[in-house]
């Protein structure tokens, strides 16, 4: 059997395409006559294994290479471990080169940039105080010359930056950069490079708007720690979050905003509110979230609209979708609200995507206020899961939630401690 492979992607198939029926490229099935034969098992003699008590195993104790950056270390897990691999992603111009330039001021640094000339690095750089001594620089792409190089000075460097994952290629493979296959093969070299040498690897990559991350996404299980840096190009305000963390937790969240100059760490459990006292417009809701071990406040704005389409709208941004779309049967279900016949647009302000089960209870009053066109009660905020009875359960962290609520001035605060089910809801929206 004849076997075409997509050079792009790495897609297979037993017939040929013009265009990759996976990624969609031109031109880009090869044929591999010899499929078969390289694909087919070699025998390998049976081997032992050596068996060891985790007792005797010695703890290398490492210790962590702190940015300084406060926000940063904490969600690293309190600072980088040598030969750690961290994939930091995030929409293009959101400051990810900004941040990591900050944050590698005064730490011997390799960066690779594939995005940027030497100069603009350098002007920007200086504009950031970042102390120049430190910091060697290339524009060289190929993914072998620049860990060979780097080897060569590995006890000048701790830290290796490449700028941008989809920029760089390996000589051994086909395809134009930002391929699938070529970020694959780059990141394993680049993991195998990191824990041989005890460097640590900050390897950056771009995701789309629509958090398409086909490409960085792949990468999740090569890495020791993912990254994600979150925010809407127009507010200023910048969140940072681990997606996965080897060595800390994935929880803790770093909160910035963007300056003239550079990021600055921002310690405000209510920078993403406009103005918690101005709920007057319906389908507004601010909700308590715990993230890592501090509570956030986050406004939740929908809009229920008549729908003209067979199939109604669901938009949501900020929310995870699946979940709206449980709750919107629940509320249906609970509440006998027929929703059918109405397009619903979910949005979280500021850009910032809410993991937390404890949004449900102010996203179904979003719902209902927007459905009434009835704002909630002022200076109001929602802390609780929804089940699927309707019930309303208790969040972890619930208490500090309430309790920095108070403390912020919050009139009225409904959680599980005043709303058993949504149905009392229709009560008093
Ligand atoms: P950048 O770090 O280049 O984003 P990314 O690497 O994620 O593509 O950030 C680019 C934006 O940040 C750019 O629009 C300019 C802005 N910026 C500031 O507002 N202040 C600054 O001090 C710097 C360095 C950048
Ligand atoms: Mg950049």
């Amino acid at each position: 059997m004849t076997f075409f492979i997509c050079s792009n992607c790495g897609f297979g198939s037993a017939s040929w395409y013009g265009k990759c029926p996976d990624c969609g490229a031109w031109n880009s099935l090869k044929e591999r006559p010899d499929f078969e034969k390289k694909s087919s098992i070699k025998k390998e003699p049976l081997k032992k294994i050596s068996i060891t008590s985790l007792k005797s195993i010695k703890n290398e104790k490492k210790s962590r290479i702190k940015t300084g950056i406060f926000e940063l270390d904490r969600v690293l897990g309190g600072g980088f471990l040598p030969g750690e691999v961290i994939l930091l992603t995030g929409e293009p111009g959101i400051g990810k080169s900004t941040l990591i330039l900050q944050a590698l001021k005064n730490i011997n640094t390799l960066y690779i940039s594939g995005e940027e000339s030497g100069e603009q690095v350098k002007e920007r750089a200086e504009r950031l105080n970042v102390n120049l001594d430190n910091f060697l620089f290339s524009n060289d792409l190929q993914i072998e010359g620049i860990i060979e190089s780097a080897s060569e000075i590995k006890e000048k460097i701790k830290i290796l930056v490449i700028d941008s994952i989809q920029t760089v290629y390996s000589k051994n493979i086909e395809g134009t950069p930002s391929g699938i296959n070529q970020i694959k093969e780059s990141t394993k070299l680049l993991v195998n490079f990191a824990k041989k040498n005890n460097v640590v690897v900050i390897i950056i990559g771009h995701i789309t708007k629509e958090g398409d991350i086909a490409g960085p996404k792949t990468l999740e299980h090569f890495v020791d720690a993912v990254l994600q840096f979150e925010g809407e190009k127009i507010s200023n305000y910048r969140l940072i979050r681990a997606l996965k963390n080897r060595f800390g937790s994935t929880d803790e969240i770093g909160i910035f905003e963007m300056t003239e100059n550079g990021l600055k760490e921002i310690n405000n459990s209510l920078v993403f509110l406009e103005d918690k006292n101005n709920l007057t417009q319906p389908g507004k809701a601010i909700v308590g979230v715990p993230q890592g071990k501090r509570p956030f406040f986050f406004e939740i704005q929908t809009l229920v609209s008549s729908s003209i389409l067979p199939v109604p709208r669901r938009v949501v941004k900020g929310l995870d979708y699946n979940k709206v779309l449980l709750l919107l049967a629940v509320i249906k279900k609970q509440l006998n609200y027929s929703l059918d016949n109405y397009d619903i647009y979910v949005n979280v302000i500021s850009g910032v995507s809410i993991k937390s089960t404890s949004a449900d209870l102010g996203f179904v009053a979003s719902i209902i206020s927007s459905f009434k066109n009835k704002p909630l009660p002022n200076s109001s905020v929602f802390v609780g899961e929804v089940g699927l009875l309707g019930e309303v359960r208790k969040v972890y962290l619930e208490e500090k939630i309430i309790q920095e609520a108070k403390r912020l001035g919050f009139k009225k605060i409904f959680s599980s401690n005043n709303i058993q089910n949504i149905k009392q809801f229709l009560d008093f929206i």
